[in-house]
C-alpha cells in the first residue's frame, strides 16, 4: 500500500492541503495529512470549505506519472473512493462531475486537487462531512449539504472512513498510474448522477449548456447542446437543471 504508509494528524491547520504542499517534498509518495478542524480550509475556484470539528478533512500527496491532460481523472477517482465507501456505510453516495459526492441530492463530500512542489507533486484534498450539524455550517451552503451523520442518524467512524477511502484510493491510483482507464471511467460512471442529466457547466467565463452524455478519457464532461452539437467542459461549476 502506497496511499496511507506515512500519516500525520493535526488538531488543528490552515488548510491540510496546504500542509501537505509543504510536505510534498520531504515525504514519501502517498502521505497523508489529516486534522481535526481548518482554519482556511478552501473548496474549488476560491471557495472557502468549512472544515468544523466532526468532519474529515484529508490530503494526500502523489507523484504521478500519467499525461499531464489526464491529471482531472485524479478527481474523478478520488471522488469514487469517496462514494463507494459511504456507499458501504449503506447510503446511496453518488459521483457529481466534476468533485463532488452527493447524498439524497446534497453534497455531502468534495475533493480539491492542487500542484505543489514546482507542480509535479499533485496534493488530493478530501473533505466529507461525516459527524457535523449542517445548521452550523454558512447559511449558503446549508440547503444545499448534508452529512453523514444527519442522513444515518448515528455517528460514523473518522477513522474507519478515511482507511477505506485510502484503500480504495490506493488500488485505484495503481491502476491510473498502470493506464488502466476504463475501467476507472466506468465505475465512475456507474455512481454518477450527472450523466443523463440536464446541466450548466459554468468555465471561465464560458456556459456549456445542454445534456451531459459521457466523460471522456482524460475526465473531460461530454455536453450534447440543443443543436445536437457536442461540447467539451475540461473543468468548471457544474449545476444540474433539471
Ligand atoms: C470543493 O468541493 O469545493 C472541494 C472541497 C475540498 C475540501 C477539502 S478538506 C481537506 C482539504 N483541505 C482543504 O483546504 N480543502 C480540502
Amino acid at each position: 500500500m502506497l496511499i496511507g504508509r506515512e500519516v500525520h494528524f493535526f488538531q488543528e491547520v490552515d488548510s491540510t492541503n496546504d500542509v501537505a504542499k509543504r510536505l510534498a517534498g520531504l515525504s514519501r509518495e502517498g502521505t497523508v495529512v489529516v486534522a481535526v478542524t481548518q482554519t482556511g480550509g478552501k473548496g474549488r475556484i476560491g471557495h472557502r470549505w468549512s472544515s468544523p470539528t466532526g468532519g474529515l478533512w484529508m490530503s494526500v500527496v502523489l507523484w504521478p506519472t500519467i499525461p499531464p491532460e489526464s491529471l482531472p481523472l485524479l478527481t474523478l477517482v478520488a471522488g469514487t473512493a469517496v462514494a463507494v465507501s459511504i456507499s458501504r456505510l449503506g447510503l446511496d453516495a453518488r459521483t457529481k462531475w466534476p468533485n463532488d459526492v452527493v447524498v439524497d441530492g446534497k453534497k455531502v463530500a468534495g475533493i480539491l486537487a492542487e500542484t505543489g512542489f514546482d507542480g509535479r507533486a499533485v496534493v488530493l484534498g478530501i473533505g466529507v462531512n461525516t459527524n457535523l450539524e449542517t445548521k452550523l455550517l454558512p447559511r449558503a451552503f446549508r440547503r444545499r449539504a448534508t452529512s453523514l451523520k444527519e442522513e444515518l442518524r448515528r455517528e460514523v467512524s473518522n477513522h474507519e472512513l478515511m482507511r477505506s477511502i485510502l484503500r480504495k484510493l490506493d488500488h485505484d491510483y495503481a491502476r491510473l498510474q498502470q493506464g488502466s482507464v476504463d475501467g476507472l471511467l466506468q465505475e465512475w460512471r456507474r455512481l454518477s448522477l450527472t450523466i443523463g442529466r440536464r446541466v450548466e457547466v459554468v468555465a471561465a467565463g464560458s456556459v456549456v449548456k445542454g445534456v451531459a452524455r459521457d466523460i471522456q478519457d482524460d475526465g473531460s464532461l461530454v455536453v450534447e447542446t440543443s443543436y445536437g452539437r457536442v461540447q467539451l467542459a475540461r473543468a468548471g461549476e457544474c449545476r444540474m437543471v433539471a
